[in-house]
This record gives C-alpha cells, sequence and structure tokens, in this order.
C-alpha cells in the first residue's frame, strides 16, 4: 500500500491535482513530528492564504481512520500519523506471503539491459582492480533481474591486440605447456614481463613479436593454437572466481568477436563524411564537443579499442535491442566512452543516448598501492583465500564447536570481499582493509550475516511465527523494524536508477542495526503469546529482507554462525 498516495486521495486543496498533493508529501527527517508532512508553501500561491493557515485547515478537514490516525497543523506543515498497527500489520502479512520475491517487480517487463562487466583480459592477471567491475556489474545484474527486466550480462573479453604476439613469442623461447598448466596465469604474465625484459637488450624480438601478432590475425594454425591456450587458461582461472563470487555472463564476446563486424561500421562512418586523415590514421574529429579525435583505423590499418566498441554497440542493439546498455567500467576510461557515445550519436544512432558508461573508482590495498609495471600485483584470488582464511580463524575462536566451519568461513569471506567493494557509492575511491571487512561489529557483511544467524535462532526457538496478530500497542523499536522492512523495495528501485548497489548494502546494514536494537530492547521468546507471535513474525521478515538484500550483491546466508 502507498501511503503518500493514501493520504493524497483524501486531501481537497484548490487548485492542485492529488497527483501534485502526492508528489509534494515528504518523509519527515524526525518520526516524533510524524511519518509524513505536506509542506504548505507551495499552496500558498494558488490558493491564496498563508501557509500556517492552510496547514490549519487541511489538518481540520482532514478524515482520518485506520490507517491515518493522527494529522497535525505544525508551521505551516500538515503531519500525518499512520497508524502503527495497520503499517506493521501491513507490511509483515506482505513479506511473509512474498518471501524470497518481496522486494521483486515486474516494472521493468519487456525491457532489455545489456550490462558489460568484468571484461577481463586474455593473458592479464585478474587483480584486484577488477573486483568493482565484476561485482558492481554481478550486482546490477542480479537486481535488473529482479525487478523485472531481462538483463544480458556481457564479458566484453580483451582478447585481441600485440600483446598475444609477444606472448607467442616468449612463449616458444622461455615457456612450455608443463609451465603454464602448473603455474597458471602467474606463470603467462611471467612470460610477458619476461619478453619486455629482454626486448629491452634484443630489438629483434619486437619483430618476431608483430609476425606472430600477424599470424594469429592470418589464422596460422600453431599461433591460433597458443593463443586458445592462453584464452583457456585465463578463462578457467577466472572462472574460478566466478564461481567463488557468484558472478555469471550470458555472453563472452570479446574484442576479437568483432573482427569482422568492424568493416560496415567503418564504411558506414565514411560514407556519413565522418572519418577524417589525420597524420595518416583515420580519426572522427570531436574538436567542437571538446574532446580529442576518435582514432578509428591506425595509420596501418590495423583497429583500436574504440573500433571494436563502436561495432560491439552496434552488434548489441541489433541483436539484442536494449532499452539500456551500461558499461562498468573504471572511471579511468571516462573519455574513451564519452568520445564512442558521440561518434555512435553522430552516426545517427538515436539509441546512443541509452548507452550508460557506470563508472567507479580505484581499490587499492592498505599495504601499498599496485603496479603492475613494477611486478607489484595484488591478485584478486590471493585476497579472496585471504579473507576466508581470516574468516576461519576468527569464526574458530568465536565459536570452536561449530559445525562446517570451513563452509561458513566461505561465505563469510567471499561476502566480505563483496561487500566491502560495494559499501560505498561506486565513484569513490577505497582501500581496502582486511580487518576492516571483516569486522563483526562494524558496517560489514559478516555483521549482516551474524544479524540472520540470530534471527534464525530465535526462530528455531521459538517455532514458527504462525499467523502474526499484531498487537495495538507497537513499541518504538518495533515499529522502527517495520519502517525500514517496508522500505525495501523503494530502495532496490532507487539504487537500479542511480546504479548504486552500496543503497542495498547500507540498507542491510541499517535493517540490522535496527533488528539488533529491538532484539536487546525487546524481550521475543518470553513475551506474552500474541506478542511474542508478532516478534517471532518481525523476525522471520528481518531474515527474509536481509537475505534478498544480500542475495542481490551475491552474498550468501550461512544458517549459523
Ligand atoms: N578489458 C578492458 C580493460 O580491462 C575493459 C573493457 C570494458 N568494456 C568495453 N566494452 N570497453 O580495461
Amino acid at each position: 500500500m502507498d501511503f503518500k498516495e493514501y493520504i493524497a486521495a483524501r486531501i481537497t486543496a484548490e487548485g492542485v491535482s492529488q497527483q501534485e498533493l502526492c508528489a509534494m508529501l515528504a518523509v519527515p527527517p524526525d518520526t516524533q513530528m510524524g511519518d509524513y508532512a505536506l509542506p504548505c508553501f507551495r499552496l500558498a500561491k494558488s490558493m491564496r492564504k498563508a501557509p500556517v493557515r492552510i496547514a490549519e485547515e487541511l489538518a481540520a478537514a482532514y478524515p482520518c481512520d485506520a490507517v491515518v490516525c493522527g494529522v497535525q497543523a505544525v508551521n505551516g506543515y500538515v503531519n500525518f500519523r499512520i497508524d502503527r498497527a495497520f503499517w506493521a500489520g501491513q507490511t509483515v502479512s506482505r513479506i511473509l506471503a512474498e518471501r524470497e520475491a518481496y522486494g521483486s517487480s515486474r516494472e521493468g517487463e519487456g525491457k532489455t539491459v545489456c550490462i558489460d562487466y568484468s571484461s577481463v583480459n586474455i593473458a592479464k592477471p585478474f587483480h584486484i582492480g577488477h573486483l568493482s567491475t565484476t561485482v558492481l556489474g554481478s550486482a546490477l545484474y542480479k537486481l535488473h533481474k529482479f525487478l523485472g527486466y531481462t538483463p544480458v550480462g556481457i564479458n566484453h573479453l580483451g582478447d585481441y591486440g600485440t600483446q598475444f604476439g609477444k606472448l607467442i613469442c616468449a612463449y616458444l623461447h622461455w615457456g612450455s605447456r608443463e609451465l603454464l598448466e602448473e603455474g597458471g596465469l602467474r606463470a603467462l604474465n611471467e612470460l610477458y614481463v619476461r619478453f619486455h625484459a629482454e626486448a629491452e637488450k634484443n630489438e629483434a624480438l619486437n619483430e618476431e613479436a608483430r609476425a606472430y601478432f600477424k599470424k594469429i590475425e592470418d589464422g596460422d594454425a600453431q599461433a591460433v593454437e597458443l593463443f586458445e591456450l592462453f584464452k583457456s587458461l585465463t578463462l578457467k582461472e577466472v572462472g574460478k572466481i566466478y564461481e567463488l563470487l557468484d558472478v555469471h555472463f550470458d555472453s563472452w564476446a570479446g574484442e576479437s568477436f568483432y573482427n569482422d563486424k568492424m568493416q560496415p561500421v567503418i564504411d558506414e562512418l565514411e560514407a556519413k563524411g565522418l572519418l577524417v586523415e589525420s597524420e595518416g590514421a583515420k580519426v572522427v574529429d570531436l574538436s567542437a564537443y571538446d574532446m580529442p579525435p576518435c582514432i578509428v583505423l591506425r595509420s596501418d590499418g590495423a583497429s583500436l579499442y574504440a573500433t571494436r566498441d563502436i561495432a560491439a554497440a552496434v552488434y548489441r542493439k541489433n541483436t539484442y535491442d536494449f532499452y539500456k546498455c551500461l558499461y562498468v567500467v573504471a572511471y579511468q576510461q571516462d573519455l574513451h566512452f564519452k568520445q564512442v557515445f558521440k561518434v555512435l550519436e553522430l552516426m545517427g544512432k538515436e539509441w546512443a543516448k541509452d548507452l550508460v558508461h557506470v563508472a567507479y573508482g580505484m581499490v587499492s590495498l592498505e599495504e601499498g598501492s599496485m603496479s603492475t609495471r613494477k611486478g607489484r600485483v595484488v591478485y584478486l584470488k590471493d585476497v579472496i583465500d585471504r579473507c576466508i582464511e581470516k574468516a576461519l580463524s576468527i569464526i574458530t575462536e568465536k565459536n570452536p564447536s561449530l559445525e562446517n566451519k570451513e563452509q561458513i568461513a566461505k561465505t563469510v569471506g567471499v561476502g566480505a570481499v563483496i561487500f566491502g567493494a560495494l559499501y560505498n557509492n561506486k565513484i569513490k575511491d577505497i582501500t581496502f582493509s582486511y580487518d576492516k571487512v571483516l569486522n563483526f561489529e562494524g558496517e560489514t557483511s559478516c555483521y549482516v550475516q551474524y544479524t540472520c544467524a540470530r534471527a534464525r535462532s530465535v526462530l528455531e526457538k521459538g517455532g514458527a511465527a504462525g499467523e502474526a496478530k499484531v498487537p495495538a500497542d507497537v513499541a518504538p523499536q518495533e515499529f522502527e523494524v517495520v519502517k525500514k522492512l517496508a522500505e525495501f523495495p523503494e530502495v532496490l528501485r532507487a539504487a537500479l536508477e542511480k546504479y548504486e548497489p552500496c543503497f542495498i548494502a547500507r540498507y542491510c546494514v541499517d535493517l540490522a542495526k535496527l533488528y539488533n536494537k529491538f532484539y536487546f530492547d525487546c524481550s521475543i521468546l518470553n513475551a506474552a503469546p500474541p506478542v511474542r507471535s508478532f516478534r517471532l513474525a518481525l523476525s522471520e521478515c528481518v531474515l527474509i529482507t536481509l537475505q534478498n538484500g544480500l542475495g542481490l550483491l551475491g552474498i550468501g546466508v550461512p544458517e549459523k554462525m
């Protein structure tokens, strides 16, 4: 039930529609003042009266009932109070009926949203810098699905470029299949680093590498086989991480997928008179938009990262007819996407407005920043493993007799990594701290998971809530929980609109805090029967909602902790 609509429908104010009134209703910062407030200042003009007077008249005329139990005029505001028992009853029965669907909706029905995220580079380390795109993208994927959209998860693999020529060259000089099978991605990366070191002494290696790259392009059997080997090795390793993080993709069409799809786009650019020569290269001049030119073809005729993205956008529109196409990519690529989107707009693609760069900030480790060039790589797998290990030692210390510790530590450790990356507004740079993300009393996933375990244990001891009758007197601690619970669908909608999964993460912490306050202030199991069953029901609603919230972020909830 939408209380704003309900309230607005019962107000008559001359010259103002019900819809306008509904939009004017606000939530006061302090519950003491009321649950909703109508500021009357904007009505003064059309009603030709002082706001204070308008508020008084509207309050006097308002028909209170079982839903709205109190109305008061204060300094030009009309404050409305919703009946606590009614609100609680509505909320609890809705959640208990909808359960794992609570918060979901069908508002996105019929709309396909492409989400380009994680987009790893073949043969390059999967490091902490990839954490945000992976977990943000995955959360947006789950959120879109929950709200009825049809998301298409795309891993736009970095599987094209001269570096693969270098790798083949390095592999043939110093590598072997055994080396790679044992050392995986790290061994591959070492080969790459070695190539650069050796090429400094021996210029001929660069020539050799170029020749190998050409061979891949020409479809030479050996070169292609080696490239495929590097690719499968990379995908095998990142696949394990995706599995841990519960991350999925519908498409793995990477940069090389567009090899044969760029020419038509280049032809179209040419036909539309958008390509100009610049030092031998072909570029789209963007000076009118205060941007450097977008290079489409290098002077040697090779395509670029941007060329592939332009072709990819066209392909995605043709294939999925997307409503929106999101690119979850670090803010360092701001200019790249601005250029690509502008070029598409200049090509006359009216859907260019539906392309969204969902930019996010950097993640660094407390221990010091990472530098790929200096070989200081922080592998994501190491960060996850360390979190799981730490979780295990904390759990073992807190609850030595707990069964299934390893499994629980995995859920807690992985959750800590994800939550750590999602708790802040995405554009902020963050410093990842193991102690912070695994602080059971902090604003963390383990705090939320622990709260779930607490609610579950209450439910186990108390038996099923059964049908919960709401007592006439709802305690303030209970009511705060109810109100928060009722907000969940709205929070999800806002998170999707702003592409901010952190809204969900923060919501979970807030709800958990309120539940814990209620838990410590109000006795649940020893309360008189009607109150007891309501409190049990409330506990169940909290558990359901927290599980739904964490689930959208890709975080599981252990049964016990
Ligand atoms: N592989 C790229 C990188 O690591 C990210 C690709 C993002 N997606 C895209 N369509 N450009 O920087």
